[in-house]
């Protein structure tokens, strides 16, 4: 054995970071997030999303950061509430900074994926009822005549929504976010507003640019019985996976819209949705219930959400045997302050999707230099750049450095290895 023996090849992805832009610019007070940070006890340490990583002015330094470790891709969204601050009015001028931006990346060599709708919105779209009202598809469908006309050139990929069961459940049923309503009819009205939103959005960015590769990021995770001997942890497993990933699948990759997302919309039509998959996948959940479980002294991140590498082929191979297409694991990441784990998280997960036989194309790490963490603020460390937040120093972690090996070298080499993962082990959640 040598020690530049190849352990697995990455050879057929793309590698990167994704990140949002809430999470990272700062600034702006014009959002729906912003708007909802503003009430004590909203956010887990008091913070608003106004700081962040200050993205917004230090992009270029970032990009140049991204370059220096050789990252292939990047997965970033832009802001429709400084696209659009107020109903019909556009701003040029941010869409020019994001041009530059695309540019800049493109010119590190660096492919740009651009998300249109991550989990924030303008203040005034939620003021009118953001997506349960049954004009946010028109909005949305201009939001993205806007931005695919601004970046069309630079930008062939596109991320329509983010997360839309997450985007759901958090701001209609668990007030985890923003307007924090606990209302099933509003669950339902947004899912099925965002699948239409998705649907049509895909065939007129397809209009617009022929050649583009259009998809929706899918949160996905795997619900397993708590006990698998016992009836109701196998039957609420079940109903979740139906509910929160397979309906959506249905009507998003599918254009199929079954009774529970009310009767099929007449500008869709059942067909193919979708160039790519994009799987964002973090965690299993251990079921025995509607609240998220952990299995006894399973690994566990900072946030106790369950490690659980192999549950990245299992989503994808479910859902690639539906709706066949490449997979782009659109984000897969950790919560790691310590950066005591990360490497060994990424290099598993990379390892299980290696050892695949599915056409994995991409693969995003979540996120780049860590970043405001929605209802959690600034705690929750994900980056593979940790941040100073009072000084907003930036500074590589070995498993950005780890990263940019396994991209440099198109796989893992022992050598690597044994640097980065061999002595990195997982804290234990509660038995
Ligand atoms: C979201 C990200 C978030 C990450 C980690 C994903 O569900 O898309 O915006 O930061 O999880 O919590």
């Amino acid at each position: 054995m040598t020690a530049s023996e190849m352990l697995f090849t990455t050879r057929d992805l793309l590698v990167g970071v994704a990140t949002a832009s809430l999470q990272i610019e700062g600034g702006d007070r014009n959002n729906s997030w912003y708007d909802w940070a503003q009430i004590p006890g909203t956010i887990a340490d008091g913070s608003t999303p106004l700081r962040a990583t200050d993205h917004w002015n230090r992009w270029r330094e970032d990009t140049d950061l991204m370059a220096s470790l050789g990252l292939q891709t990047y997965r970033m969204s832009v802001e429709w509430s400084r696209i659009e601050p107020r109903p019909g009015e556009v701003d040029r001028g941010v869409l020019d900074r994001y041009r530059e931006e695309v540019a800049a990346v493109r010119a590190a060599g660096i492919v740009p994926l651009v998300t249109l709708h991550h989990f924030s919105h303008p203040s005034w779209f939620a003021g009118l009822g953001g997506w349960t009202a049954p004009h946010a598809v028109d909005r949305f469908l201009h939001l993205v005549d806007v931005v695919v006309d601004a970046l069309g050139g630079l930008v062939t990929d596109w991320v329509t929504i983010n997360e839309p069961n997450v985007y759901a459940v958090q701001a209609h049923l668990f007030g985890e976010g923003p307007p924090a309503t606990r209302d099933w009819g509003a669950v339902r009205s947004t899912l099925r507003n965002m699948a239409i939103a998705h649907c049509r959005a895909y065939h007129r960015i397809h209009e617009m640019q022929p050649e583009a590769k259009v998809g929706f990021a899918h949160h996905a995770r795997v619900f397993a019985p708590l006990n698998p001997r016992n009836p109701f942890h196998r039957g609420v497993a079940a109903l979740d996976r139906a509910l929160f990933q397979d309906l959506l699948a249905d009507a998003l990759l599918g254009g199929r819209f079954t009774r529970l997302l009310g009767r099929q919309p007449a500008d869709v039509t059942p067909g193919r949705h979708y160039d790519y998959l994009g799987i964002n996948y973090y965690a299993r959940s251990a079921v025995k219930g509607l609240a998220d479980g952990t299995f006894p002294g399973a690994p566990v991140n900072d946030l106790g959400w369950e490690v659980h590498p192999q549950g990245l082929v299992e989503v994808a191979r479910e859902l690639h045997a539906r709706y066949p297409a490449p997979i782009w694991v659109t984000e897969n990441g950790t919560a790691d302050a310590a950066d005591a784990f990360r490497s060994r998280y990424v290099f598993e997960h990379l390892q299980a999707m290696a050892a695949s036989d599915l056409p994995f194309e991409r693969y995003y790490h979540w996120c780049f230099v860590d970043n405001w963490e929605w209802r959690e603020g600034e705690g929750p460390r994900f980056g593979i750049v940790a941040l100073d937040y009072e000084t907003q120093q930036r500074t590589v972690r070995d498993s950005g450095r780890f990263l940019a090996a396994v991209i440099r070298d198109g796989g893992v080499t022992r050598t690597t290895y044994e640097e980065f993962v061999a002595g990195q082990s997982y804290p234990s959640g509660p038995r």
